[in-house]
């Protein structure tokens, strides 16, 4: 509703305007009627960037129109078209509107959520997947890693979504998925060099950006490092190389932890190492560039802090995780008061107030107090465990990946400043 009175005002608006420019074009007209030859060489000067001014007018408010055609508020249908095999345990799903419409674009390294219907589940799942290829007008393409059970614990449960993607869901099926989000992206319109790395599943997001990059014509210098175990797990092999060979200024480094006897050098992979800043500095000419990269927790946290010590700005250094916990030490300003904190959180609808330890997020205080609070990504992308703030300050140790309305908090990334009252 809110939308819709917005998108009316701004079309009166436009329109008045319009109507006004009109007038005073035709002002102008009786004006070269009345006026001498030197008047009529002025008039005919405003009169045409007067037209122009209107014609751009018109432009900017049909694209915005388009604009808003090709995007959504909550969840829109798309039915799995495809289903390919990526790599051991990764497959790619594309995904096209079952309303046939045409797409919004996005921003390379954006994500998708989508909203399950997972049968052994009491709610639908909700998950975040990134985008994996460049923005295209007709489908979007998520690439998903399978999630076993915890290492630790062989017999527990395997990852529900994952699994749900891989065993479940098969062409023709649908699934809700909310329109592409995230603060986590490549600016297109900057040419200056960018070093994307991505680890494991973590390529996804810098495949986007790469494809993006080919697709608007290249002519950008790149170092992409992907860094897998070996050949088993080494996705989109033969397109990334396709692209190394069709563009030198795009350079390859695929890193494999651990090579098999079958896997050789030169051909599958450039480096039988992991993805380090040691690495980075014996193969680029500075430290001069942006650095965009998404890998596991260990990783992300030892490339950000070695890149912060090699002296590269916070501000050039752009991640993502893909689950909470993961590079929040290196990157961002830990939480302040750790230990007895002296702080409370009430619970308003559960009618608890609890001691604050100086560390838990407002959701993991919720959980180990046996009070239910809806999530899905559980790292401030998806918005799910958005909660009134009823009173009190909260703290994001990194900034929240979805809009916060004003007097609400992502109780999955929230740590309280202050005494605070939730709705929960
Ligand atoms: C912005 C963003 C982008 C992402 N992009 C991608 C992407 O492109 N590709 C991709 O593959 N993933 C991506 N992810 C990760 C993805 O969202 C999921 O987190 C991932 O697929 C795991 O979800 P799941 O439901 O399969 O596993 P979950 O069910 O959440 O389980 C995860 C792990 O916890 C264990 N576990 C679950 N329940 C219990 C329990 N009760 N006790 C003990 N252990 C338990 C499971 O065994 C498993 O090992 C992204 C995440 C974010 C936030
Ligand atoms: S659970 Fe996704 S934002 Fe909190």
């Amino acid at each position: 509703m809110a939308t819709f009175i917005a998108d009316s005002a701004v079309t009166l608006a436009a329109a008045f305007f319009l109507v006004a420019m009109a007038a005073y074009i035709g002002l102008l007209a009786l004006r070269e009627a009345v006026a001498t030859r030197a008047d009529h060489v002025t008039i005919a000067v405003e009169q045409a960037l007067l037209r122009e001014r209107i014609s751009e007018i018109a432009d900017r408010r049909r694209r915005e129109l388009e604009k808003a055609e090709r995007t959504w508020d909550g969840f829109r249908k798309f039915v799995i078209a495809r289903k390919e095999l990526e790599a051991r345990d990764t497959r790619s799903f594309y995904l096209e509107p079952h309303d046939r419409r045409p797409l919004p674009s996005f921003l390379p390294g954006q994500y998708l959520t989508f909203r399950l219907p997972v049968s052994d589940s009491p709610k639908p799942v909700i998950r975040c997947y990134s985008l994996s290829d460049a923005p295209k007008p007709d489908y979007f393409r998520v690439t998903i890693k399978r999630i076993g059970p915890p290492p630790n614990n062989p017999d527990g449960p395997p990852g529900v979504s994952s699994s749900y993607f891989h065993d479940e869901l098969e062409p023709g099926d649908i699934v809700d998925v909310k329109a592409p989000a995230g603060q986590f992206f490549l600016d297109l319109a900057d040419a200056s060099s960018a070093v994307l790395i991505g680890g494991g599943i973590g390529l996804t997001p810098v495949l986007s950006m790469l494809n993006a990059i080919v697709e608007n014509g290249g002519g950008r210098d790149v170092w992409f490092f992907y860094g897998v175990r070996n050949r088993t797990e080494h996705a989109f092999a033969e397109h990334l190389k396709t692209i190394a060979s069709e563009h030198p200024e795009i350079r390859l480094h695929i890193c494999y932890s651990d090579p098999t006897a079958e896997d050789v050098a030169g051909e599958h992979y450039q480096h039988a190492e992991r993805v380090s800043v040691d690495l980075m500095k014996r193969l680029l000419p500075s430290n001069a560039h942006h650095f965009y990269m998404c890998g596991p927790p260990p990783m992300m946290k030892t490339v950000v802090e070695d890149l912060l010590a090699w002296g590269v700005p916070q501000d050039r250094i752009h991640h993502e995780a893909f689950g909470p916990a993961s590079v929040k030490s290196a990157a961002a300003p830990a939480a302040e008061s750790v230990g007895n904190s002296n702080i409370e959180v009430t619970f308003t609808r559960a009618d608890k107030r609890i001691a604050w330890d100086g560390r838990s997020t407002l959701l993991e205080v919720a959980e180990a107090n046996g009070i239910r609070m809806d999530f899905g990504c559980r790292s401030g992308n998806c918005g799910t465990c958005l909660t009134a703030l009823k009173s009190g300050d909260v703290k994001y140790p990194s900034p929240p990946g979805c809009s916060v309305e004003k007097g609400s908090c992502l109780a999955c990334i929230a740590l309280p400043g202050s005494n605070v009252t939730i709705d929960a």
